[in-house]
C-alpha cells in the first residue's frame, strides 16, 4: 500500500539548539526524510541557530555528518543530501545577548510560514520569546516549538507558561511530547474512534485493568547530571505515560480536533485519583553483574552515592469517573530493564461462567498496543485447541503487525519528530499538550512526589536487564493480577 505524501507550504524553521544533541539526532535527520519523501518542499529552509561562530559552509556538513550517522541506515542519496543541505543555514546567536538577532531578521522571509524550534535547555524559552518579539521576527500566524521538560514542577510550568504566553497566543505554541507523534499512538485513536467494535467494551463493566508499560534497556548514559534531579516520574509518567492514559481513558471528541480531543483529556487528567503510598513502588538499578565496569548500578552512573532519585517506577491509580471508576491503571517505567518495550494492554474480564468446565481454564481478551519496537495491536481471542483432544481452550493473536499488514510501506516508520514538525508547519495542534493539560499533570504529580519526599522513601534496589524490584510484581500480585511480560 502506497501512502500519499502532500507537500507542506513552504517555511522558514530556525532551530535555536541547531546544534546540539535533538538537533542533529532528531530534528534534522528527520526533516531530511520529509524532504525526500517530497514532504519538505524545495523552498523551505531551515536556520541552525547557537552560540558558536561557524558559518554555513561548517554548519552543511555538520549536519551532512549527523545525518549519516543518525539516520534510518538506508544507503543516503547523496543528490537528494546535496540539495537538502542547500536549504541549510546557520547564524551565530545567543539567547541571552544581543549577538545575531539581526543577522537572523535578515534570514527570514515574508509570506511564509514562520516557525522556531526552541531546542534549548527549558531555562532559555523565556529569553528567546522576549527576543523573538523585540527583534519584530514572528506575526500572527508564527509557531514556536517547545522541547520537554516543561517544568520540573506546577509552580515552574506555570512560569514557563507564563513567560511564553507574554508574547505568543496559545495557538502558536506547541509543546512536543514525542510519543504522540508516534504511529501506533494515532492508531489507537483511530482504533477505537473509527470502530463499533470496542467503544460498547470500553469501559469498567469490561475491562478488568489497563497496564501500560515503558520499558529501557539503556541506563542513564551520558545524562546522569540532568536526570538525577528529574527521576522516572518526572522524566517519564508526568509526559509520555500520561498521554498514552489519556488517550486509552478520554471520552470520544465531538471531532477531531486539537482542543476538542485536548478537552477530553484534560477531563482525564482531572478525574484522576491521588495515588497511594503504598500503591508506588520506585527502584533503582544495580550494576550489570557481566560489566560492572562499562554498566555500573545507578548512582555510581549519577555520580550520587547517596542519591533517592528513581531509575524504575511502577504504580496504580483510579480514574474517578463513571467509565472508568472500578478499572485500576498501572503503569510501569524504567532504565535498564531487560528489554526496549512499549506497550498498553486492556485486559478484558474473564468470561462470567465457563460453559466448557473448569478443566478448559479461564481466558481472557487482551487488546495490547505495541508502540515500540514492531509498532502493531494485537487482540488476543480464545479458541479450541486445534486437535482430536476434547475440548481445551488457547489464547491465540490476531495480529496486526503493520510491517505485515501494510506492506513495505507501512512498514516504513514516520519517525515521531518528523511527523510532529510537519504538524507545525501544517497548523495542526492535536498532537502537542496544551498549556492546561500540562499544569493539570503537574498537579497530580506534585503531590506524589512530595509525599515520598516527606516519608524519606529509598528506592529499592533492583537487578540490571530485570522486570523491576519484585515490590512491583507484588504490587500486582496483591491484586490478583500480573504485569505482562517485557519481551522486544
Ligand atoms: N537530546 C534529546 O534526545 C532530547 C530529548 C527530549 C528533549 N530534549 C530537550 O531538548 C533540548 C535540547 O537538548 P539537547 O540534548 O540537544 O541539548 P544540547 O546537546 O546540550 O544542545 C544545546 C544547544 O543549545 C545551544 N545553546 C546553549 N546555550 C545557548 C544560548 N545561550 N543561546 C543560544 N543557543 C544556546 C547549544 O549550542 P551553543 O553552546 O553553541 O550555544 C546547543 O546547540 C533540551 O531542553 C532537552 O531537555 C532533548
Amino acid at each position: 500500500m502506497v501512502s500519499r505524501v502532500i507537500p507542506v507550504d513552504p517555511f522558514d524553521l530556525v532551530i535555536f539548539g541547531g546544534t546540539g544533541d535533538l538537533a542533529r539526532r532528531k530534528i534534522l535527520p528527520g526533516l531530511f526524510r520529509r524532504y525526500c519523501a517530497g514532504q519538505m518542499p524545495p523552498e523551505a529552509r531551515v536556520i541552525g541557530a547557537a552560540r558558536a561562530e561557524m558559518d554555513d559552509a561548517a554548519y552543511r556538513e555538520m549536519i551532512g555528518e549527523a545525518i549519516a550517522e543518525f539516520g534510518d541506515g538506508k544507503a543516503v542519496d547523496q543528490d537528494k543530501l546535496s540539495a537538502f543541505l542547500e536549504t541549510l543555514s546557520y547564524v551565530a546567536i545567543d539567547a541571552r545577548g544581543e549577538t545575531g538577532w539581526r543577522a537572523l531578521a535578515g534570514h527570514m522571509r515574508r509570506k511564509v510560514v514562520r516557525a522556531f524550534y526552541f531546542s534549548v535547555a527549558p531555562g532559555l524559552f523565556g529569553d528567546l520569546a522576549e527576543r523573538l518579539n523585540a527583534h519584530g521576527l514572528t506575526d500572527d500566524d508564527s509557531r514556536i516549538v517547545v522541547e520537554k521538560p516543561f517544568g520540573r514542577d506546577l509552580a515552574s510550568a506555570r512560569q514557563l507558561n507564563q513567560d511564553l504566553a507574554a508574547f505568543f497566543d496559545e495557538r502558536q505554541i506547541y509543546r512536543i511530547d514525542h510519543y504522540l507523534g508516534k504511529e501506533t499512538v494515532q492508531n489507537l485513536m483511530a482504533v477505537r474512534f473509527g470502530n463499533m467494535l470496542f467503544e460498547p467494551l470500553w469501559n469498567s463493566q469490561f475491562v478488568d485493568h489497563i497496564q501500560i508499560t515503558v520499558a529501557e534497556t539503556v541506563g542513564v548514559g551520558g545524562r546522569g547530571d540532568y536526570y538525577d534531579k528529574s527521576g522516572a516520574m518526572r522524566d517519564m509518567v508526568q509526559n509520555h505515560l500520561m498521554q498514552l492514559l489519556c488517550l486509552i481513558a478520554m471520552e470520544p471528541p465531538a471531532r477531531f480536533d486539537p482542543d476538542a480531543v485536548r478537552d477530553e483529556k484534560l477531563k482525564v487528567i482531572r478525574a484522576l485519583e491521588p495515588v497511594q503510598p503504598h500503591h508506588i513502588v520506585r527502584g533503582q538499578y544495580s550494576a550489570d553483574p557481566d560489566d560492572p565496569e562499562s554498566l555500573p548500578d545507578y548512582r555510581t552512573a549519577v555520580e550520587n552515592p547517596k542519591s533517592r532519585t528513581e531509575s524504575f517506577i511502577a504504580l496504580k491509580t483510579h480514574i474517578a469517573n463513571w467509565r472508568w471508576a472500578a478499572t485500576p491503571f498501572y503503569l510501569r517505567t524504567g532504565k535498564r530493564m531487560v528489554a526496549r518495550s512499549s506497550e498498553i494492554s486492556i485486559v478484558f474480564k474473564d468470561t462470567p461462567h465457563s460453559i466448557f468446565g473448569e478443566e478448559a481454564g479461564r481466558h481472557r481478551n487482551v487488546l495490547s498496543i505495541r508502540l515500540q519496537p514492531n509498532e502493531g495491536i494485537k487482540l488476543s481471542v480464545t479458541i479450541k485447541e486445534p486437535g482430536p483432544g476434547g475440548m481445551r481452550l488457547i489464547d491465540v493473536p490476531l495480529d496486526m503487525t503493520f510491517a505485515d499488514a501494510l506492506g513495505p510501506d507501512g512498514a516504513e516508520n514516520v519517525d515521531a519528530y518528523e511527523r510532529l514538525i510537519m504538524d507545525v508547519i501544517r497548523g495542526n495542534q492535536t498532537l502537542f499538550m496544551r498549556g492546561d493539560e500540562v499544569e493539570a499533570a503537574w498537579a497530580w504529580t506534585d503531590p506524589i512526589i512530595e509525599g515520598w519526599t516527606n516519608r524519606g522513601d529509598v528506592p529499592k534496589p533492583y537487578d540490571s536487564h530485570s522486570a523491576g524490584p519484585d515490590a512491583a510484581a507484588q504490587l500486582m500480585r496483591r491484586d490478583n493480577r500480573d504485569w505482562r511480560e517485557v519481551t522486544p
